[in-house]
């Protein structure tokens, strides 16, 4: 009794309340945010990830033009549902690489962050030029130029130097190769093919689209989507260091 006699004080001086809501606040606050003064990293130590391949890349810059982050997310949550129905819940070093991040915020459509390798290439071909032709109740867009239009090469080393600034480790060679690298992620038969999977490990060299005569836009998209969330090796994360 005597206690609630004692908060009577705040209730009654509005100043005092203002005081002590402050006080509870910074305490609160520092609880959460010294522990992070004091980690040398949020980010996980992890093997396999590597930055983009100049492919990759450009699938990534062609997804953000269309907005599928309108409807897609790219975060599994560690909730026992989406990890039943995605895989392993996302790891903030899976992103590390992102400029911007692709969490999104609305899924109209399923998570695809761990959507590499659940499809074929042509599964992917047919979907983005008509999803309603294997999806009945669809109500994703069509994307059927993508296939048609030659993907735009003549920024890639720019845009490879843009994502270094960022943060992202791209060495000097993988720059100034960028473009034979893009060409030849593309077409497994090109001299060149080795190198790409040689500068970025687990590299899919393959002809995405179905056609050799031409790297498309579709190319790119489909190299992208196929990589997403295959880099970790979770058979090598120990989720328990972490979360001690
Ligand atoms: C208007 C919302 C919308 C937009 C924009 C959109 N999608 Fe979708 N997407 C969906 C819906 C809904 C589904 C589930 C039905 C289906 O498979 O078509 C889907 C399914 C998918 C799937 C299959 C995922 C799985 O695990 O079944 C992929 C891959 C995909 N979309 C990629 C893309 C890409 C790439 C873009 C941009 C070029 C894009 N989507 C744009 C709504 C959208």
């Amino acid at each position: 009794m005597s206690l609630l006699n004692k908060h009577a004080i705040f209730e009654k001086h509005s100043m005092l309340l203002l005081v002590g809501i402050l006080v509870v606040v910074s305490i609160g606050g520092l609880v959460q945010i010294t522990p992070l003064f004091y980690l040398e990293s949020t980010i996980e130590k992890v093997d396999g990830m590597r930055p983009y391949t100049p492919l990759e890349l450009s699938g990534r810059n062609i997804y953000v033009r269309e907005g599928c982050y309108t409807c897609h997310s790219q975060m599994v949550r560690a909730l026992r549902d989406e990890v039943e129905r995605y895989g392993h819940y996302s790891l903030a070093a899976e992103s590390m690489y992102d400029h911007p991040f692709q969490w999104g915020s609305k899924r109209s459509g399923p998570d695809l962050a761990r959507v590499g390798g659940k499809f074929s290439d042509d599964w992917h071909v047919a979907h983005l030029i008509d999803p309603r032709s294997l999806v009945p109740e669809s109500i994703m867009p069509g994307y059927p130029f993508l296939i048609e239009r030659p993907l735009d090469t003549r920024n890639v080393a720019a845009v490879l130097e843009a994502n270094r600034i960022a943060g992202v480790p791209y060495s000097d060679e993988m720059i100034e190769k960028a473009l034979q690298d893009l060409m030849a992620q593309a077409n497994p038969d090109s001299d060149f093919a080795d190198e790409v999977s040689e500068r970025y490990p687990k590299a899919i060299v393959r002809d995405f689209d179905g056609n050799p005569n031409m790297v498309s836009e579709m190319d790119a998209v489909v190299a992208y989507l196929q990589m997403l969330g295959t880099l970790v090796d979770f058979a090598t994360f120990d989720a328990e260091a972490y979360s001690r």
